[in-house]
């Protein structure tokens, strides 16, 4: 006797891409035929497992009134407060054991189901098709009680025939997804797994002659100015682009003058395809990608990709993504200079790329494709080098292609993300190249460049960019023949990427560089009520990742950190060099396409950080890749001791698409007069009156030497500090093996240095205190000598510092700390970098006189650490006190100390106290990348040796 007690779910574990779902087709988002969005409210079951509920649900009659309810599109976990089971966050790890095809027992199944009508006018005739954009892992699909097939691919289309099924009224749609199953195997990006319907799902009505799979042929010969238009298409008609006069049969070429697409000018025509029954608007843009002389060229010209990763991701919809927040995306991307996106690592919602080809933008298209976690087993049973899971591979590659193939944006195809190497991707760059060989294929993961038009990599550090820039590199024949593209660089984890500008110059540098992307768009917090953000673990995960989840350019809420201005600046798309000494500068355009006739140029000089007004740089309309001294329009006016400097702003002439008259596109600014050094302050010496020692508006504790307060200003703590919150870069990743600096800062010892006091002592007019500050348990220490100074109304501090014993690390910062009474200090005025800055993140530090309350001096990184310094800084006013700076000086203030930053794990942590901590830095290490990628180079170490700085204090007017 046999006997069965669960339903099958054999599907689940299947390495198939499922059954019943129509052929992968080109999409779009609208036509003349009916279609009915099926998003909104849906009743919701959650079972633990797969096979816990029979199939009942899906009968028509049945009755799911009591069932919870979801909204569609989104993911469950992230919805229902809690109900309904939490995300989980891993990088590389497969939160399952690795038992491919298997998974769990306990796999969260989600029931859902919706009941619609079909509009009054709903064409009785033709066929109808029901399509989901996106479903994570996989699903089984029912309407009114039959059942339509079972399908996986997260992040990929599946069309079901329904039209035999429907009813003018009451129809049953029942659809039952799991968690996890045989497809999560090929899903293990780094990211937050998130079950659930989580993109679009529609009913569109197919009239009898519809349009069914078409591919738009759009290629520009730039030696005539003129384009090809083709348009295969399965249903024959008629193609038609009023503008350019095209009215031709489907699969007929044309050849006419036209206007090409580039990510600077996206030209757009639109145009329509028309067969019998229906009538579908196209968007086309000609253009033409090839490989040539060894570089990536389009339209005759190579390119270079100034790039971004991006995920899709939304604080509360986690990947349910809405149009507006779409475009919000594209529009941050170009007012930040930014040409290029890599989707990684998965297709976008089609209408992303509707965007990208609106704004412009390049795209890497990269399939829903990983299996990183397989690493840990050293890519023993990866299923790339299966041949069983081929015809899964084969159809994500299938459906990415077809679904997005009639975007003008997207230059490459990308096979996927960290899957190792093997025979399935091969066979779906064969099949790629086949049926798309106007367009180039990309994959990072084989380093031979086997199946790729390019040869990627991610995180490579600088010298070794530079050695491939001279075909130093070596590798394979084919390898050698390809240019190079950073698909991932600039870690974004945390404060950083440092180092971008450093890349940027050697990408500009050797013709085989066409760029890079930097990792990544934005930081995946998940807006929590307690925690502000959340990330890995805050969910109780059993295995996860902490916050290497949030390592965007953008916060959770998509500010802009400064990262991203960073970034900005380091690619903006005209250069001005020189330094104006002889009446001139070299301007230069750096765009690929563009003329610069789009923009005006602003020039203004600065006294002491103050515009003196602003004249009008008269630059011509310079082509590509040309430059032009250009004359300065005025001359320097006289600073009598000030500092003069001059800013040259490239703004939008008019308004475009993306930003308003007046943006700003790229800038420079240099000194002409430095500014007078400071005159000692000398004169009153310091006297002793019991306990206290006064020297001019400064008042100290005569025991320790410890300043108390200036001109009735109370100072607390005031001495030298080396310590900095960790960052993420300093810290690195726990992989690394290179000299990882925050790990050997902490192992010294250097967040809790020791002060030891040596002397209190006057020495002439000045007051003198000697310590040494060194961590417990080691003899590294640094001699530290306070020597203070008056003129009766200001105060003057030299610190010399003098490194003993074997220091074999950089330090930190170096600077001294102080504290002020909060009361009082709700924000500052200064005269240096407007916004944060280190050594290796200062490309966009512009100077000029600015203020800003404390809170705006933070800079809310979703795990908190270092941040929110101003460099340059001549001078800052803040609680009543002036400080002036010889040298120049790094400034921050925060409501808590560096050690309550340093221990915090959200920024809920931090809580105001009755004091300002305000660090005064002479040195601050680099930042780098190394959270993924390499350390910060050596010229922005900050090395332990000797070294003195100068501040001068007095009462704020
Ligand atoms: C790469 C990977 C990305 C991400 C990044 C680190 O190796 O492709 O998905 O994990 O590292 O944030």
């Amino acid at each position: 006797m046999s006997f069965r007690t669960t339903p099958s779910v054999d599907y689940v574990e299947d390495v198939s891409p499922g059954t019943g779902a129509l052929a992968p087709r080109a999409w779009y988002a609208t036509s003349d035929a009916q279609s009915l969005s099926l998003n909104g409210s849906w009743r919701f079951r959650l079972s633990a497992t797969a096979d816990a509920e029979d199939d009942s649900f899906a009968e028509e009659g049945y009755d799911a009134g009591d069932w919870a309810e979801v909204t569609v599109p989104g993911h469950w976990v992230l919805q229902g407060d809690g109900a309904f089971g939490s995300p989980i966050y891993t990088n590389h790890l497969y939160p399952f054991p690795v038992d491919p095809p298997h998974v769990p027992t306990e796999n969260p199944t989600g029931d859902h189901v919706r009941v619609f009508d079909l509009p009054a006018d709903w064409p009785a005739d033709g066929g109808a098709v029901l399509r989901f954009d996106g479903v994570e892992s996989c699903a089984r699909v029912w309407l009114n009680g039959t059942e339509l097939g079972e399908f996986k691919g997260s992040r990929l289309p599946h069309e079901f025939a329904v039209a035999e099924l429907l009813k003018p009224a009451g129809n049953v749609l029942a659809v039952r997804v799991h968690q996890w199953s045989a497809g999560s195997y090929l899903e293990d990006q780094d990211q937050w797994w998130l079950p659930g319907i989580f993109r679009d799902v529609t009913l569109l009505h197919r009239p009898t002659g519809s349009v069914g799979d078409f591919f738009v042929h759009a290629s520009y010969d730039h030696t005539t100015g003129e384009g090809t238009l083709r348009v295969d298409s399965d249903v024959d008609g008629r193609v038609s682009v009023p503008a350019l006069d095209i009215d031709v049969a489907t699969g007929e070429p044309v050849t006419v003058a036209v206007e090409p697409w580039s990510a600077e000018t996206p030209k757009l025509y639109d145009g329509e395809l028309v067969t019998a029954g229906e009538r579908v608007p196209l968007r086309i843009g000609f253009r033409t990608v090839v490989l040539e002389d060894g570089l990536v060229k389009v339209n005759g010209r190579a390119i270079l990709f100034k790039g971004v990763n991006r995920h899709e991701w939304h604080p509360e919809k986690g990947r349910a993504l809405d149009l507006e927040t779409m475009r919000e995306d594209v529009l941050l991307m170009k007012r930040h200079n930014l040409n290029a996106v890599r989707t990684s690592h998965y297709p976008p919602q089609p209408a992303f790329l509707d965007l990208c080809d609106e704004y412009g933008l390049w795209v890497i298209d990269e399939c829903d494709l990983e299996t990183h976690g397989f690493t840990e087993q050293a890519w023993r049973d990866n299923p790339v080098d299966d041949d069983r899971w081929t015809p899964a591979l084969l159809d994500r590659a299938a459906r990415m292609v077809e679904r997005d193939k009639n975007h003008p944006s997207i230059v490459f195809w990308s096979l996927g993300n960290e899957a190792g190497t093997g025979r399935g991707l091969t066979a779906m760059a064969e099949w790629i190249h086949g049926r798309d060989p106007e367009r180039l294929v990309h994959y990072e993961g084989d380093w031979d460049c086997r199946d790729t038009d390019v040869y990627s990599r991610m995180y490579a550090d600088h010298q070794e960019v530079e050695r491939i820039g001279q075909n130093l590199d070596g590798g394979t024949l084919k390898r050698r023949e390809l240019p190079f593209i950073q698909c991932e660089y600039g870690h974004a984890m945390g404060n950083g990427p440092g180092g971008i500008a450093d890349y940027q110059q050697l990408f500009e540098r050797y013709e085989r560089l066409q760029g890079g992307f930097i990792w990544e768009w934005i930081d995946h917090g998940v807006t929590h009520p307690e925690l502000g953000y959340a990330y890995g673990g805050d969910f109780g995960e059993e295995l996860h990742d902490g916050n290497f989840v949030c390592d965007g350019l953008i916060f959770p809420d998509r500010t802009p950190s400064p990262g991203l201005v960073e970034y900005k600046k380091v690619i903006e798309p005209v250069r001005i060099d020189g330094d104006g000494a002889d009446g001139t500068v070299r301007v230069t355009n750096a765009y690929d396409f563009g003329d610069l006739s789009h923009l005006r140029f602003e020039f203004s000089y600065q006294v002491d950080g103050f515009p003196t007004g602003a004249h009008t740089l008269a630059v011509p309309p310079l082509a590509p890749g040309e430059s032009a001294e250009v004359k300065l329009p005025a001359s320097a006016p006289d600073g009598d001791g000030a500092e003069v400097q001059w800013t040259v702003r490239a703004l939008l002439a008019e308004d475009t698409p993306w930003a308003g008259e007046g943006h700003e596109v790229a800038w420079a600014q240099r000194t002409v007069a430095s500014r007078a050094p400071l005159p000692a302050a000398t004169g009153a010496g310091p006297t002793a009156d019991g306990d206290r020692i006064t020297l001019g508006p400064a008042t100290f504790d005569a025991r320790s030497g410890a300043l108390r307060s200036i001109g009735g200003v109370d100072v607390t703590g005031l001495r030298l500090d080396v310590w900095r919150a960790t960052t993420d870069n300093d810290e690195g990743a726990s992989w690394q093996d290179d000299t990882r600096w925050g790990v050997l800062w902490r192992q010294l010892g250097l967040h809790r240095m020791r002060h030891r006091i040596e002397g209190v002592e006057s020495d002439g007019d000045a007051l003198v205190v000697r310590t040494r500050v060194a961590p417990a348990a080691r003899e590294v220490g640094l001699r530290t000598v306070y020597r203070w100074t008056s003129d009766g109304t200001r105060v003057r501090l030299t610190v010399s510092v003098t490194p003993e014993g074997d220091w074999k690390v950089p330090l930190p910062r170096l600077g001294v700390r102080f504290g002020l009474p909060a009361e009082g200090t709700d924000s500052a005025a200064w005269y240096g970098s407007g916004g944060e800055a280190y050594p290796d993140t200062r490309a966009a530090a512009r100077h000029l006189q600015w203020d800003a309350s404390i809170e705006e001096l933070q800079t809310p990184y979703v795990r908190p650490q270092e941040n929110g310094a101003r460099a340059d800084v001549r001078w800052v006013e803040l609680g009543g006190l002036r400080i002036d700076g010889a040298p120049e000086f790094w400034f921050s203030a925060r409501r808590w100390t560096n050690e309550q930053l340093d221990a915090a794990r959200h920024l809920t942590d931090l809580t105001p106290g009755d004091t300002v901590w305000v660090n005064l830095d002479h040195g601050q290490h680099g930042i780098g990348s190394q959270s993924c990628g390499p350390g910060p180079l050596p010229q922005y170490f900050l090395k332990a040796e000797p070294a003195e700085f100068s501040f001068v204090f007095s009462v704020a007017e």
